[in-house]
């Protein structure tokens, strides 16, 4: 291949800048030119892409975001969509192309594989929700930032002796909201992965943490999880008189997808992106780069995004013996 393209696709995250550099650098090391498409597939859709020198992706690795440019797309998901964009590859002659993304956008990598054109993914979502690679890009700095909030909550959590519902991100996945709540000592975690428990339960634990003598109650509540951060809000406050804690509430949001990439995450983007580029280079195809222990390997990205990556019965039972 003389040319390929790379883009970043569906929800930002820390560590996408050192994906973009790792391929970028990669590619023109082994004498190939490489084409930096603009807010994902839109751009591919729009033909935006110009192509980049290594000085183009200098100084990027640590800044949060992507540089590039970010976009969710649904007309994608059109097969017609999805052909205009590889004749504005082929225009460029741009013959493969790096998907650097969440399940969404290598799914659409999967598609354009299945229409011919040569694809390699890299997971990069701070959900963590992507089969076969047991960590996608940008999950170790969400982490960290989300531990940071807790730590500060229970500062003030405890000044006051209060109850603190903290809502994480994660789409359909709790695994921001088990490792966060591990790390950082919650009370309890709440994730979409393990029915319930019922509202009246949150409540007894919550006195119960009272009765032990615990100067706060802090509660981890994956967005995903049902019925909801709200729905336990208005039952904890029903509640109040016999709760012992008041009760209060920190949905954590975007933040928790920006800010200075880890040193793992821009290791891992850096690793990712060289071993995608060269597995292109080398004729892959339909497949994504996966961590696997400490080793990167190619897996197929049909297995990669058929399924949720299930989170870990281990660290649940811990989580519960934790509180
Ligand atoms: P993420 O990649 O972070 O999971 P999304 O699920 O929003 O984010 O997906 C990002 C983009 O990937 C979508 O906006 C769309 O352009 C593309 N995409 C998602 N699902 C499909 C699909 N089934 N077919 C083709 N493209 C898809
Ligand atoms: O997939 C990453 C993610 O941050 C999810 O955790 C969250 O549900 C979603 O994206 C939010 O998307 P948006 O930025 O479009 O609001």
């Amino acid at each position: 291949m003389k040319r390929i393209g790379v883009l970043t696709s569906g929800g930002d995250g820390p560590g996408l800048n050192a994906c973009i550099r790792a391929v970028t650098r990669q590619a023109l090391k082994q004498g190939a030119e490489v084409m930096g498409v603009r807010w994902g597939y839109q751009g591919l859709v729009q033909n935006d892409m110009q192509l980049l020198n290594s000085r183009d992706v200098g100084g990027i690795m640590g800044r949060g975001g992507t540089f590039l440019g970010t976009a969710r797309c649904p007309e994608f998901q059109d097969i017609k969509v999805r052909r205009t964009a590889i004749r504005h590859l082929n225009q460029n002659g741009v013959e493969g192309l790096v998907v650097i993304g969440g399940n969404g956008s290598l799914t659409g990598g999967l598609k354009l594989h299945e229409m011919g054109f040569p694809v390699v993914g890299i997971p990069a979502s701070i959900d963590n929700d992507i089969s076969n690679t047991d960590i996608a890009v940008g999950v170790d700095t969400a982490l960290n930032t989300i531990l940071d909030a807790i730590d500060k909550i229970k500062d003030t959590a405890s000044s006051h002796k209060r109850a603190f519902l903290i809502e994480v991100m994660g789409r359909d996945a709790g695994y921001l909201a088990l490792q966060s709540g591990l790390a950082g000592g919650a009370e309890m975690i709440l994730v979409p992965e393990r029915e319930g428990p019922a509202l009246e339960t949150i409540g007894e634990q919550v006195v119960d943490s009272y009765m032990r003598g615990k100067g706060y109650c802090i509660i981890i509540i994956a967005e995903g999880w049902k019925p909801g951060t709200q729905k336990v809000t208005e039952y904890l406050r029903s509640r109040k008189e016999d709760l012992g804690f008041d009760v209060r509430v920190t949905v954590l949001g975007h933040l928790q997808r920006g800010g200075r990439p880890s040193v793992f995450d821009r290791t891992m983007g850096t690793r990712m992106g060289s071993v995608a580029t060269e597995a292109l280079l080398n004729g892959e195809s339909g497949v994504m780069v996966g961590l696997q222990g400490n080793q990167l390997q190619l897996v197929s990205l049909e297995d990669a995004v058929s399924q949720l990556k299930p989170l870990d019965p281990r660290l649940l039972e811990l989580s519960e013996i934790m509180d």
